[in-house]
């Protein structure tokens, strides 16, 4: 009898490790505090915890500029830590995930650091992108790819003589130099970093931009229909995802292969077309990629169902399980994206909210909907801290406590990200609700509003988002139907979403604005919202239900 690998239906956990919780009190969250709260993780029932970087940095991006990978940042903890933390959570059957980042460096790395003062034409200098620049005196960068955070990909550097000389590529932040893949000793290193956790006992990785790790040959000029967001879409864009990255996850998952229990990988990777994305999940490659276009899609019955379906179509072809996200540390909330009117406009980041009517209680609803749908959806999901809680953005962070490099590389028109990354509230009624222990101020100020959203105040009450969670997890993995598997679909009115799970398992979704009526011989499992006595369906809720073929 084959066993299905855990991986193709697990729920996990994503640890923002920055803002989960603070053991220490100096305001930011630490190993420490992580584990200290691995409990609560296990009573809410997730498969795996994917925590965010916790390497040594600079934290020029919240610590996606890593200036060692085999080690810890002392302000997270030390490696004994990191391996207690590993125990413990394989002792309460939860597998743990860390992100990598191969993209880029910090420009702290003494590889990067090592590039600058070695001089044009070095070894050193090989394993990033430098180039001349253009124009009279080379001043003007070599070709014109821009920053996700906003500006420029190219910043100069002084030469040893003290004139401005080469110039480097950084596709995120200047602090964050992005590596030449096509060197061997940056690809034996980070095999060797893989090796590293993995030998530690680490389940797997998350890899950060995986789409972005081969630039065309020449760096050529992004075209000029190619120039919007971060997908690369059409194909051929010269920096995201090109056919040659593939072969590097190959290797990574013969090196994840290698283990008696294979270690596993999700990729970050920001493709638009569901064909694209599931090129990464082909046997041969990683296990999973995060489905964004689910977390991009309207709260609209006609696209959710046609994302679904193409998503299950294109992993079906290669045989991978598609991967749920609704959130996640760098886009906004799904409480204030659901609690917008739902055009089909873009709406992941802060910027694309910011003046629209916002109803907060609708938005609950609708996220508290959608969760049931992901959960009953064939494969696995990812959870973002805080979602379990129902956490809004928080949208109005002090201008002065912003971190988020986007904030002042788009000349202060972007807030970034800072607003979905505030610190969880534990307990209590004020902040720092029980985040941290002592009087360090959480790094981030939390809202005066979180005592009725704390885990304390939700955990005993039934109707509570927490309780919903807990309990869709619960069904989750008991009943059979559920996790990996395939769907079909049922037929509906206008606006709402059914389907069937085998054995017995029904999801209904209303997307619309009237009531729905559910099916007379079927029992609830679960519910997001109540029911009214004649068993309709309120809108923007959802339903499982226990029904005979
Ligand atoms: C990924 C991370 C994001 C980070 C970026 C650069 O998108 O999720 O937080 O800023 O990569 O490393």
């Amino acid at each position: 009898m084959s066993i299905t690998p855990w991986w193709r239906s697990a729920v996990v956990y994503e640890a923002y490790i920055r803002s989960f919780a603070d053991g220490n009190g100096d305001g930011l969250g630490d190993i420490p505090g992580l584990r200290s709260r691995l409990p609560y993780l296990a009573d809410v029932g997730v498969d795996a915890i994917w925590i965010t970087p916790w390497y040594p940095s600079p934290m020029a991006d919240a610590g996606y500029d890593v200036a060692d990978y085999r080690s810890i940042d002392p302000r997270f903890g030390t490696l004994a830590e990191a391996r207690a933390l590993l125990t413990d959570a394989h002792d309460l059957g939860i597998r743990v995930l860390l992100d990598i980042v191969p993209n880029h460096t910090s420009d702290q790395h003494p590889w990067f650091v090592a590039a600058v003062r070695a001089g044009r034409g070095s070894p050193e200098r090989a394993r990033y992108l430098f180039r001349e620049g253009r124009g009279r005196g080379g001043s003007r960068p070599p070709n014109n790819w821009v920053s996700v955070f906003g500006g420029s990909a190219w910043t100069r550097v002084r030469e040893r003589d003290g004139k401005p000389g080469e110039w480097y590529l950084h596709l995120f932040a200047p602090e964050q130099p992005d590596l030449d893949w096509s060197q061997p000793d940056v690809r034996t290193d980070f095999e060797t970093t893989l090796r590293f956790w993995f030998d530690l006992g680490l389940d797997g990785f998350r890899i950060d931009v995986a789409h972005s790790l081969i630039k065309a040959g020449g760096l050529p000029d992004i075209p000029a229909d190619m120039q919007d967001g971060v997908s690369g879409r059409p194909a051929g864009h010269p920096h995201w995802d090109r056919d040659e990255v593939h072969d590097l996850y190959r290797r990574w998952r013969s090196i994840g292969n290698s283990y008696d229990e294979p270690r596993i990988f999700v990729a970050e990777a920001w493709v638009d077309e569901p064909e694209r994305l599931a090129r990464y999940v082909r046997r041969d490659e990683l296990h999973t990629a995060f489905n964004f276009e689910f977390l991009q899609t309207a709260w609209l019955a006609p696209p959710l169902r046609n994302t679904i379906e193409r998503t299950l179509t294109e992993h079906a072809r290669v045989g991978a399980p598609p991967t749920w996200v609704l959130s996640n540390h760098d886009v906004v909330r799904s409480v204030s994206r659901y609690a917008r009117e739902q055009t089909g406009d873009r709406m992941i980041f802060l910027e694309n909210l910011l003046g629209k009517p916002a109803d907060a209680t609708l938005g609950l609803r609708r996220a508290r909907a959608a969760a049931l749908l992901m959960l009953a959806l064939p494969g696995g999901a990812y959870i973002y801290q805080g979602e379990e809680l129902g956490l809004q953005e928080v949208e109005d962070l002090p201008t002065e406590a912003l971190t988020d490099p986007t904030w002042e590389r788009s000349g202060r028109t972007r807030r970034g990200r800072d607003g979905c990354r505030v610190p969880l509230p534990w307990d209590g009624d004020r902040p720092p609700y029980g985040f941290g222990a002592g009087p360090g101020h959480p790094w981030l100020p939390q809202p005066d509003t979180w005592a009725e959203h704390t885990v304390a105040a939700q955990r005993d009450q039934p109707d509570s988002t927490l309780s919903l969670y807990r309990e869709a997890l619960r069904i989750r993995h008991l009943h059979p139907a559920l996790g990996d598997g395939s769907l079909r679909w049922l037929p509906a009115p206008d606006g709402a979403l059914a389907f069937a799970r085998e054995p017995r398992f029904r999801c209904y979704v209303n997307v619309s604005a009237a009531p729905l009526a559910l099916p007379v011989k079927s029992t609830v499992l679960l519910a997001s919202g109540p029911l009214d006595a004649a068993r309709m369906l309120p809108p923007d809720t959802a339903v499982w239900v226990d029904q005979a073929a």
